[in-house]
């Protein structure tokens, strides 16, 4: 009986400061197939009845003992273990905010383009994109651009060194793109860089980004294109903006117009702003021609469209009152971090 006090006593003493490894041997060092405990419960038959009672009920005592020991024990060291996980790995938000750097910001075209988008896909167009690269086919031919046509010179139109492929000129060319891979109907939009052969000044630069649209199906008309362009002008500029459709002529529709909105500083007045003029040229648009519908083997007897191309950089200098596109290029900080 004194074995079994003292059994106990250097038991907990261990249990108290084991680790997980230790507390393993601790159990297979007492309660294994050959440990202490085990042992003298093993032996209970060399002693008297009475003895065996008294005996075997301390073993027993101290077996669970022992076992609820261990149990406590691998409780703590297992909360310690996760508190000391948390510790290590714990992020500091408040940190953030001493961060020495101000945060960057989308620069003005792109955030034209987002919210441009945002208002296009709230009347039901979706995305796409084209390559900004492109063969005469997809930037002339299919769009009924005439072979001769002097939009085509070297003086107009940057050429890659092969000569047959070239920058796109606009974005038209994404139409063919979208109508040669999909069947009617499409509506869709079409963000992208362009580039065009021209010195640039305030109000010219020889890369830019337009948007294009196109939506093909049975029974579109240009009352489609006036309502989608009107709402669109509406949602983004603001409600009630005086609009006007002027005829006009791209290769690519039939027939064709300009939307020029309302000068908002003036209010249609004049300004330097509209030049005097009180309006200010927005977009391009027009039905598509059916030529462009044959060229991708659309059926122009079943199906029509309309289209329109929108220069992002005129609609952000318009939107922010930039007078000079050139400033979107430069990377003038002090420009850039105004938006
Ligand atoms: N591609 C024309 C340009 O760059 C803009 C344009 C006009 C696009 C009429 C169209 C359209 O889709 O229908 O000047």
């Amino acid at each position: 009986m004194d074995d079994i006090k003292r059994i106990v006593d250097e038991v907990t003493q261990k249990i108290r400061s084991a680790n997980i490894e230790i507390l393993e041997n601790i159990k297979s060092e007492y309660l294994g197939k050959n440990g202490v405990v085990t042992k003298i419960l093993k032996s209970l038959s060399h002693y008297s009845v009475e003895d065996r009672k008294k005996v075997g009920f301390e073993a027993n005592r101290v077996k669970s003992v022992i076992e609820s020991g261990i149990k406590e024990r691998k409780e703590v060291l297992k909360k310690a273990s996760l508190a000391e996980k948390m510790r290590k790995e714990k992020v500091d938000c408040s940190s953030i905010f001493y961060f020495p750097f101000s945060k960057g910001s989308f620069h003005p075209v792109l955030q034209t383009i987002q919210d441009m988008s945002l208002v296009f896909k709230s009347l039901g167009f979706s995305i796409a994109e084209g390559p900004e690269i492109e063969t005469d086919w997809y930037n002339f031919k299919a769009l009924n651009i005439p072979e001769n046509h002097p939009v085509k010179n070297v003086t107009d139109t940057f050429y890659l060194n092969d000569m047959r492929n070239l920058l796109r000129t606009h974005t038209s060319p994404g139409q063919v793109h979208v109508m040669e891979k999909q069947k009617p109907p499409v509506k869709v939009i079409i963000p992208g860089r362009v580039y065009r052969n021209e010195s640039s000044d305030a109000s010219h630069s020889s890369t830019f980004h337009q948007i294009e649209g196109l939506r093909v199906d049975k029974d579109v008309t240009f009352l489609d294109l006036k309502a989608v362009l009107t709402k669109f002008i509406h949602s983004f500029f603001c409600r009630g903006l005086n609009l006007r459709f002027r005829p006009s002529y791209f290769q690519f529709t039939e027939p064709s117009a300009e939307v020029d909105i309302q000068c908002l500083f003036c209010k249609g007045r004049g300004c330097s702003l509209c030049k005097n003029s009180g309006w200010i040229e927005m977009l391009g648009c027009g039905m598509v021609h059916p030529n462009v519908l044959k060229a991708v083997n659309y059926d122009s007897e079943i199906y029509t469209g309309y289209a329109f191309g929108i220069g992002v950089e005129r609609v952000a200098m318009f939107k922010y009152k930039i007078d000079d596109i050139r400033l979107f290029y430069e990377n003038d900080l002090r420009f850039l971090k105004q938006f």
